[in-house]
């Protein structure tokens, strides 16, 4: 059974005087299985975190339906077994690291017992806040608001996690600090939905993604799968390849480029194997065969420009 489960989700917000019209979700349909760490990307505006305020039950969808485990979201059961960083939260700048857990803790229901207190200490522990445990969170920076927010997310120990740009602010450190408890928190079986601008980063933690633009999904699926070039193939050589054998290959693929031990090919499979072959029969011992990977970054250009022109 799916975690999270969309069919044909929409939503239209009306706003200023005019009552403008906003699609900010166009038919929506997605899934998300135990376990994964799954990216919602799409440029400002795209309705990234309407999304996560349908699922939260925080907003309504005009149109379509909407489940956690199995659960519609509008049953606020759902939502029991669920944690979340909101964008750009605004925790009460009077309360201290430590109060701030406690507030959030309770308001999920823990009880504020020995156990609750050991909880909070470990997840300053885990967001080396604890120096800051008992300093009002107006002196924090911004980094270290992000971890605390994270940590608010995570102290119920949630099955399910949204997070809403979880490392806007914060730095390099900081950012591979978050990334290595994303990934401890999945190997616990958690299940995690991310929105995040930094592509890099969410080619390196999640499972699968998908590209929302004004509303629409535009792309989806496994990280490698998108992020394999289709039909560009490189091929290494152990020994060099002569011009005339150069020649051969340009003869099967005019396109090809073919350096000292390395040939580019982007003709499809069938032509790749035709070099393999001709290289085989002049005695040309292959080195290796890759398909070329794009980026996550390129490919989202590529999809949002394309998406665009449409
Ligand atoms: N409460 C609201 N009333 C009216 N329009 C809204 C409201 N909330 C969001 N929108 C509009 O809906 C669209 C989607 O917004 P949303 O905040 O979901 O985008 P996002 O993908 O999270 O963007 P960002 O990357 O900037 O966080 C935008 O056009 C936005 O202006
Ligand atoms: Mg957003």
């Amino acid at each position: 059974m799916p975690v999270i489960e969309t069919q044909n989700l929409s939503k239209e917000y009306s706003s200023g005087f005019s009552k403008q019209k906003v699609n900010a979700l166009n038919d929506f349909s997605f899934s998300v299985n135990e376990g994964e760490i799954f990216g919602l990307l799409g440029p400002n505006g795209a309705g990234k975190t309407t999304l996560i305020k349908i699922l939260l039950a925080i907003t309504f969808p005009t149109r379509g339906n909407a489940k956690i485990f199995g659960t519609d979201v509008r049953n606020h059961k759902a939502k029991a077994k669920v944690g979340y960083l909101p964008e750009n939260h605004r925790f009460p700048n009077y309360l201290t690291g430590e109060q701030v857990l406690s507030f959030y803790g309770r308001l999920s229901g823990m009880k504020p017992n020995d156990a609750f207190k050991k909880r909070i200490d470990e997840l300053l522990e885990l967001m080396k806040l604890t120096q800051w445990k008992q300093t009002k969170i107006k002196k924090y920076s911004k980094g270290m608001m992000q971890k605390l927010g994270l940590a608010q997310s995570i102290l119920s120990e949630p099955d399910l996690i949204f997070l809403d740009e979880p490392t806007d602010g914060v730095d390099p450190i900081g950012r591979k600090e978050i990334r290595d408890i994303l990934i401890e928190l999945k190997s616990k079986g958690k299940t995690i939905f991310l929105n995040s601008h930094l592509l890099s980063e969410v080619e390196m933690i999640c499972d699968r993604v998908a590209i929302l633009n004004k509303g629409d999904l535009v792309k989806e699926g496994n990280v490698d799968d998108l992020t394999k070039a289709e039909n560009i193939f490189a091929i290494h050589t152990v020994e060099p390849l002569n011009i005339e054998l150069k020649q051969k290959i340009l003869a099967i693929d005019s396109n090809a480029g073919a350096g000292e031990n390395e040939i580019n090919t982007e003709a499809g499979v069938d032509n790749l194997n035709k070099i393999i072959d001709l290289l085989r029969k002049n005695k040309i011992r292959i080195q290796s065969v890759s398909q070329k990977t794009s980026t996550l970054e390129e490919l989202f250009i590529n999809v949002i420009k394309k998406d665009n022109i449409s």
